[in-house]
């Protein structure tokens, strides 16, 4: 058995910057309960026509390619985490195997939302473990803007999310001490409608029922959440998984050298922090001028962590997501 770990990792912002300022001219919101509630400053649209959910994880995925030190062609799986897919069908991984001009591996996409990142480190782990692959690209994208509702009957959503892309090259590591220590994978189905986008879906209701009845009120086609439920189970989820991957590898939360959030909220990255009794420069967030890009959130803030000097060999690195589904994994690295 081998272990797997992170060799090369980038991340793909767009240059439009939306500030809560300019949202309180689309609806009835504001800078103060945005930062209040959410700790969000700014977050970035995509300029429609510019740039697909694709084509920024392709944009992430050449840089952590070329940190990793490989040929494009060395590359032997790929697993895309996504709730924004370009098309309903085929998803985005094998969009990028084109884009990036990949030799004709194997592309896979993985719909677990927030924690989707998590999920996705967690297969390439498997893989490269059993000996089955050498090289996986794992990337993380969202474009949630133009599916917003942009009014203020969406504003408990519309003001969270943001687009952007992350993406890592996950390599053997022969030293079992090193690299991914354990993934650590959870669901729980009963919830799957406190956060959610409903239609269109060919469960309940499609495409052409919405243009059928073109009812003006319709949210269905908007994403919906719960935010306060959702809130309770996160700080529940967070804490519980990553104990979990410590405690797995007989570790403390004082050997955290870096833990990593998904940035759902800068609250709760806070009451994790204090219920683990961390020093500001043992968790990383970048939610203030991001936003919430769910399964973007990990490999973006990793990335920028990683860029600032904040992530050095040895260094205990945890990851950790919660979101719809309700889904939620932490991951434990040795940083090598
Ligand atoms: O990434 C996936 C996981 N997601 C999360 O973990 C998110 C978890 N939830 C949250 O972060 C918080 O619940 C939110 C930030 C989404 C909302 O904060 P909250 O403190 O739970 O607010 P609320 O939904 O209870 O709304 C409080 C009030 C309501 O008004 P009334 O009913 O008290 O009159 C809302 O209508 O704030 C109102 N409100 C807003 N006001 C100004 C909701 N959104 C806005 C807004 N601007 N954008």
């Amino acid at each position: 058995m081998y272990n797997s770990k992170i060799t090369g990792l980038g991340f793909f912002v767009p240059d439009n910057v939306v500030t809560n300022e300019d949202l309180s001219k689309l609806m009835d919101t504001d800078d103060e309960w945005i930062q209040e509630r959410t700790g969000i400053q700014e977050r970035r649209h995509v300029i429609k026509g510019d740039d697909t959910t694709a084509t920024m994880g392709v944009k992430a995925a050449r840089i952590a390619i070329e940190r990793a030190g490989i040929d494009k062609d060395e590359i032997d799986f790929i697993v895309f985490a996504t709730l924004s897919p370009d098309y309903y069908f085929p998803g985005p991984g094998v969009l990028v195997q084109r884009d990036l001009g990949i030799k004709t591996v194997g592309a896979i996409d993985v719909r677990n939302q927030c924690s989707g990142f998590v999920y996705g480190i967690s297969l390439a782990d498997q893989f490269i473990k059993s000996g089955m692959y050498k090289n996986v690209l794992v990337i993380g994208s969202e474009v949630h803007s133009t599916g917003l509702d942009m009014t203020t009957r969406g504003r408990g959503v519309s003001v969270i999310f943001g687009d952007g892309a992350g993406a890592v090259v996950l390599s053997r590591e022969e030293d079992n001490s090193k690299g991914i220590l354990s993934t650590h994978l959870h669901s729980e189905g009963e919830h799957a409608e406190e956060l959610s986008l409903i239609a269109p879906g060919m469960g309940k209701r499609w495409v052409l029922d919405i243009i059928k009845e073109n009812d003006p009120e319709d949210s269905s086609y908007y994403p919906y959440m719960n935010g306060q439920f959702v809130f309770k189970h996160a700080v529940v989820r967070f804490s519980e998984v990553i104990m979990e991957g410590l405690k797995k590898n007989s570790l403390e939360p004082s050997d955290i050298d870096l833990l990593i959030p998904h940035q759902a909220n800068l609250r709760i990255a806070q009451f994790i922090q204090r219920k683990f009794r961390l020093k500001d420069n043992q968790v990383y967030n970048n939610i203030m001028k991001y936003g919430n890009t769910t399964a973007a959130s990990i490999p973006i803030a990793l990335t920028e962590a990683w860029e600032k000097g904040m992530v050095k060999k040895g260094d205990l690195v945890v990851l950790a997501a919660f979101g719809s589904g309700f889904t939620w994994g932490s991951c434990i690295i040795r940083w090598a």
